[in-house]
């Protein structure tokens, strides 16, 4: 019997923050629970950080923490293929072949560029504007049949099915055109103090964000603290975006449903509610915690997987680059 090929999922995430507990709970769960039923490709996409301005001993840092929150949240490196992109040249040489087949036009008409470039208006770089064409190299190297990705990403993913196809319509089947599998937005997580905003990495408030390294005390101390309406009845409904908001974090921990969560809460107030959730996302995470901690003090183990991740990722891409050289007319040596 011929063996089914699993499919392929390629998804990467910067590391320039630490995830909060909106990508952990909107995107990085489902990555782990992926693995079993595809061949998944995970990078730390240090390249892409750089696009922004970086600290490097930072930047180093948050390298090495990403990698290591990967493992400890339960990405298995001897299943999955786990990298740091810049440790496989293929994306960088992959890029710059597809920029020569993606339009000064159509990059221009991205909007995360449009909003980086307002951000940055001091530092509007090459790198900057040709993102979306690393992020295709990334993707298209591994003939992923799937990326999950956030809803901000829709933009770059129809980008890279265009350069895919337009590739495959001038040199024949090259490219696996990718699926993108969109986060539901039911899991979205909002501010902890502005309910009507996406919980960011980057809010400039910290008691906005929890991320999944934040200790106990810290986690409390911002749960109390999160924004909510002067009512007191745990429930959803018109004004009350911040207990619901509290209320879909605490169902995530817990995969209670609202109405679960409204009859546990009957009769108590607020106080006691965000107590609850602060103990039940500390408890939650705390186990990850550990390992990560494990994982991210011993450096000889962090390295030896940073370096198999890097050589299966080099081994997974090289038909590929191979081919697309061939293609172009490049020799192939
Ligand atoms: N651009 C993505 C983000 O900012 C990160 C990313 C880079 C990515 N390459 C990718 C995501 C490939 C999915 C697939 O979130």
């Amino acid at each position: 019997m011929e063996e089914i090929r699993k499919k392929r999922i390629f998804s990467g995430i910067q590391p320039t923050n630490t995830p909060h507990l909106g990508n952990y709970f909107g995107s990085m769960i489902n990555w782990v629970k992926m693995q079993e039923e595809y061949d998944c490709a995970y990078s730390i996409v240090d390249l892409h950080s750089i696009t922004v301005r970086q600290d490097p001993a930072r930047l180093r840092r948050q390298i090495s923490e990403s990698y290591a929150l990967l493992i400890a949240m339960g990405i298995d490196p001897e299943k999955s293929i786990v990298f740091v992109q810049g440790h496989n040249p293929a994306h960088a040489q992959l890029s710059w072949i597809l920029s020569c087949y993606t339009q000064f036009g159509e990059l221009s008409r991205m909007t995360q560029f449009k909003d980086k470039s307002q951000k940055h208006a001091d530092n509007i770089n090459g790198g900057l504007f040709t993102y979306p064409v690393l992020m295709a190299a990334d993707i298209l190297l591994y003939q992923a049949d799937v990326v999950p990705v956030g809803i901000d990403q829709k933009q770059h993913l129809e980008l890279t099915r265009n350069i895919a196809e337009r590739f495959n319509n001038l040199y024949g089947e090259t490219f696996t055109v990718p699926e993108p599998y969109i986060v539901k937005s039911t899991q979205k997580i909002a501010s902890l103090a502005d309910p009507t905003k996406k919980m960011s990495k980057s809010d400039e408030n910290p008691n906005a964000t929890v991320t999944v390294l934040d200790d106990r005390d810290t986690i409390m101390r911002k749960f109390k603290r999160a924004v909510t309406d002067s009512g007191s009845e745990v429930r959803r409904g018109e004004g009350k975006e911040g207990i619901e908001n509290l209320m879909s974090v605490y169902g995530a921990v817990t995969e209670k449903t609202f109405d679960e969560i409204e009859k546990e809460f009957e009769g108590k107030g607020y106080g006691d509610f965000k107590a609850a959730v602060g103990e039940a996302v500390a408890d939650s995470l705390l186990p990850m915690q550990e390992r990560f901690r494990q994982i991210i003090s011993d450096k000889s183990y962090l390295e030896k997987c940073m370096k198999e991740g890097a050589e299966r990722a080099y081994a997974a891409s090289r038909r590929t680059l191979q081919k697309v050289s061939k293609r172009v007319g490049f020799i192939v040596l």
